[in-house]
């Protein structure tokens, strides 16, 4: 064979073997890819939940968030939590319908009122949507269980904590965080069956703060300046309490007037610490949000389950306040 030749073999040889090496290694690639890709397309968790708070910044519902995510985390699921930024019943509702078209496996929301959650939940439960009420229930729609404070027992304990506390004329004053939500509606009932008939005791005014801090302590200012004579507040939710403290103090009215809030967030403990707040009915929302993920996989896997499920609920003064009380309700 001439030179020329033989360099034309070697270099055509050489030029094939570089072709098909680079073409093999390529198919791998692209292999690895699909795979990869086809790998990410498989969901790593067992079911789709949707947790919806009244309102997601809120520091009552973060604690649910957190006690939900914790079972998510333990049992491989996978949680949303979405909802209004603030208390808002259209938005509310619209997320429920957003969560149950997109097929969500389970919905973990509040009650809240009877009128527009009832005939949305049947809806969506009859369309194959399981949902537990959360913190407020929904108890004649047809929700597979709840799982929060029995509402009525907590605002009964409330007012005979009042009565265990106080003597002589009471002139009351209730801030509540919702005319219209039944857990708010079940609280002041509970308040007002347990002071009935109780001569000494009077309920003189009662607003709603919309579940806003501010407007709590607005409402505390505008009633302490009405009413001079009330002695005694009871807030009925998470942030009424702080509100109601922060005007008492602002209007130099601490000394002489008895405050029973509800719930353990920082700034509650902090006012009962100073003795401003006198009193505060605790509920377990870290509790609550643990357990409705733990109810809704059995409910999922046709497991029997309690349709009611009371969380723990106490009234607290100053003296019960422990070092770890936030690692109770935080865990
Ligand atoms: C209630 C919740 C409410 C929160 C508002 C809590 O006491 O249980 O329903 O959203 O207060 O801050």
């Amino acid at each position: 064979m001439k030179y020329f030749t033989k360099l034309f073999y070697v270099i055509g040889f050489l030029l094939f073997f570089v072709t098909f090496s680079f073409a093999i290694y390529f198919a791998e690639k692209m292999n690895d890819f699909r795979v990869s890709a086809a790998k990410e397309k498989v969901p790593s968790y067992k079911y789709h939940f949707v947790l919806v708070p009244e309102e997601v910044d809120n520091n009552y519902w973060r604690l649910i968030e957190k006690g939900a995510r914790d079972a998510a985390n333990q049992f491989g699921i996978e949680l949303e939590y979405v909802g209004p930024k603030q208390g808002n019943i259209d938005e509310h509702l619209k997320t429920l319908e957003m969560a149950a078209a997109a097929k969500v496996d389970g919905i973990i929301s509040q009650g809240l009122t009877e009128k527009q959650f009832t005939p949305l939940i049947n809806k969506l439960v009859k369309n194959g949507t399981p949902i537990i009420t959360i913190d407020t229930d929904a108890e004649n729609s047809n929700r597979n269980s709840y799982v929060g404070t029995n509402n009525y027992y907590a605002g009964f304990i409330a007012g005979q904590a009042l009565l265990k506390d106080t003597s002589g004329i009471v002139n009351v004053a209730i801030i509540t965080g919702s005319f219209h939500s039944i857990n708010q509606k079940m609280r002041m009932n509970g308040f007002k069956a347990a002071v009935k008939g109780e001569e000494r005791v009077r309920i003189i005014a009662i607003e709603e703060s919309k579940i806003s801090q501010i407007r709590a302590a607005e409402k505390t200012y505008q009633i302490l300046e009405k009413y001079p004579q009330v002695n005694a507040i009871f807030g009925t939710s998470a942030l009424d309490g702080i509100g109601i403290a922060n005007s008492v103090t602002l209007l130099n009215r601490v000394e002489g007037m008895y405050i029973i809030g509800f719930d353990t967030l920082d700034e509650t403990l902090a006012a009962m610490k100073k003795g401003i707040i006198d009193a505060t009915v605790t509920q377990e929302p870290y509790e609550m949000g643990h357990r409705s993920v733990e109810l809704m996989i059995k409910i999922i896997e046709g497991k029997k389950v309690p349709t009611t499920n009371y969380t723990n609920t106490d009234v607290i003064h100053k003296e019960d306040i422990t070092a770890d009380m936030k690692e109770d309700t935080v865990k």
